[in-house]
């Protein structure tokens, strides 16, 4: 077999806390590939795209499916919701979009059950019951937390490959609902709730009414994306959440639990990491983050509540307001290293527009010394002090600009210090539409 080439793959990763606006990105870069693939996360992760006149959320299916003659892979690296993933399927049809041979699903992606979601709220009320509401994560509650913790247990795991005999799923669903009763009774004692135990038998028939739908999706994906490489097929993967949640690198543990960066690649979809050629970086020019967990640039009030209304910052998936902060190019600066980002694509310009002056977090201090890169733990990270450098802001409307050059000299000074700090910017977007994605040098 061919060595998949090294330039055939790219790869776009949020480059903060999520909700960056990599759709656009992905949508945009998608026109170029033949393949477009999902390596981690699960319906966790979302961000709405535009059919027609119409609005439509994405959790698990690639962005690739709007654009025919893309084939979409959902890879063994993505916590798959059985049931979400059927009803995304359902809505897209609904929609008038074509969902048949363009979708594949990895046989080795994990599958999320009910209890999980349950275990995962019974852990945040246990955790809020014995440290307060700091505590808890603040998780989405769509079970991915548990769900990859039994891929790490491995006997309590079902993947969807299983799903193809029954019977067996259905005998090692006795097992595994007994020890699962033992320990969520157990958790539920803890947070002072009630527990209703779970018996496997609807369990099985639950699983029996997705298993038939799925199946004409499901295969070896990473097969499927190796030979495809090898055929000089261009494969786009699609990052879900991003670098500052990654299980590893991010702001542990207030994280979601997969490889959020291009590091995952290789292992949530069954590649060679060597196929990947440009790495795209998205970031906004501000932060955003939901849910618990350190944010040193993050902002209250006024500043604060207009930023969210004006760049609708709700989640996709759970519709909470999102906390907001100003850029922080510390943080970014390490993700961008992290993923080993070639090309950076900034969102969020516009929402800025009509602030006096704009401020950029060049640094950490913390105990009164500098901080070289970011600090090991989450209490640490809570703790550093931001170091700002503040920039004249500008009241254009940057939506009505149509190429880079003509922006506003104060709106391209601000990409010029990310850019300084980061990564060469490559595409700044001034508004949702594909034309309003400008490209840069
Ligand atoms: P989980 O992924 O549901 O376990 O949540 C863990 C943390 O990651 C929580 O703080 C969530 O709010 C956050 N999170 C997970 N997915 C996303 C996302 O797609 N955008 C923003 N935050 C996310």
């Amino acid at each position: 077999m061919n060595a998949p080439s090294s330039s055939m793959a790219t790869a776009v990763c949020g480059l903060q806390f999520g909700d960056e606006g990599k759709g656009q990105i992905v949508d945009l870069l998608a026109a170029e590939h033949q393949l477009v693939a999902r390596y981690n996360g699960g319906a966790n992760a979302g961000h709405t795209v535009r059919v027609g006149e119409d609005r439509v959320a994405l959790h698990l299916v690639p962005s690739g499916i709007l654009l025919p003659g893309v084939t979409n892979v959902v890879g063994n690296g993505v916590a798959l919701d059985p049931e979400s993933f059927l009803k995304e399927i359902d809505g897209l049809r609904e929609h008038g979009v074509a969902v048949g041979d363009n979708l594949k699903l990895s046989d080795r992606a994990h599958l999320v059950m009910p209890y999980h979601k349950t275990e995962e709220a019974l852990r945040e009320a246990a955790a809020r019951k014995l440290a307060g509401e700091g505590g808890a994560i603040g998780t989405t509650g769509r079970g991915i937390g548990p769900t990859y913790a039994d891929k790490a247990h491995r006997v309590a795991a079902l993947r969807v490959g299983d799903l193809a005999d029954l019977d067996r799923v259905r005998v090692r669903l006795a097992d595994i609902t007994a020890v699962k009763n033992a320990m969520l009774k157990g958790l539920a004692e803890l947070a002072e709730v009630p527990y209703e135990p779970i018996e496997a038998a609807p369990l099985v028939e639950r699983l029996a009414a997705s298993a038939e739908r799925l199946q004409s999706f499901v295969c070896d994906t990473g097969e499927l994306l190796r030979s495809s490489l090898a055929a000089g097929r261009r494969v786009l993967f699609e990052g879900a959440h991003s670098a500052l949640l990654d299980i590893d690198h991010g702001t542990y543990p207030f994280v979601t639990s997969s490889p959020c960066t291009a590091l995952g690649i290789g292992q949530g979809a069954g590649v060679p990491p060597a196929c990947i050629g440009q790495v795209w970086g998205v970031a906004k020019a501000y932060t955003s983050r939901v849910g618990g967990g350190p944010f040193p640039t993050e902002l209250f009030g006024a500043v604060a509540d207009d930023l969210r209304e004006r760049g609708n910052e709700y989640g996709t998936s759970t519709g909470r307001p999102r906390r907001i902060g100003w850029i922080d190019l510390v943080a970014l600066r390490y993700a961008a290293s992290l993923a080993g980002v070639t090309h950076l694509a900034l969102t969020g310009l516009s929402v800025l527009s009509g602030l006096s002056e704009i401020r950029a977090c060049v640094g950490y201090t913390l105990g009164g010394g500098e901080l070289q890169g970011v600090p090991p733990t989450a209490d640490q990270w809570a703790e550093v002090e931001p170091v700002y450098e503040t920039l004249p802001g500008f009241d254009e409307v940057l939506a009505d600009y149509g190429c880079y050059a003509d922006l506003p000299a104060n709106a391209r000074a601000l990409v010029d210090r990310i850019e300084a700090a980061v990564a060469p910017v490559a595409m700044v977007c001034v508004g949702p539409r594909r034309e309003q994605v400008l490209k840069r040098g």
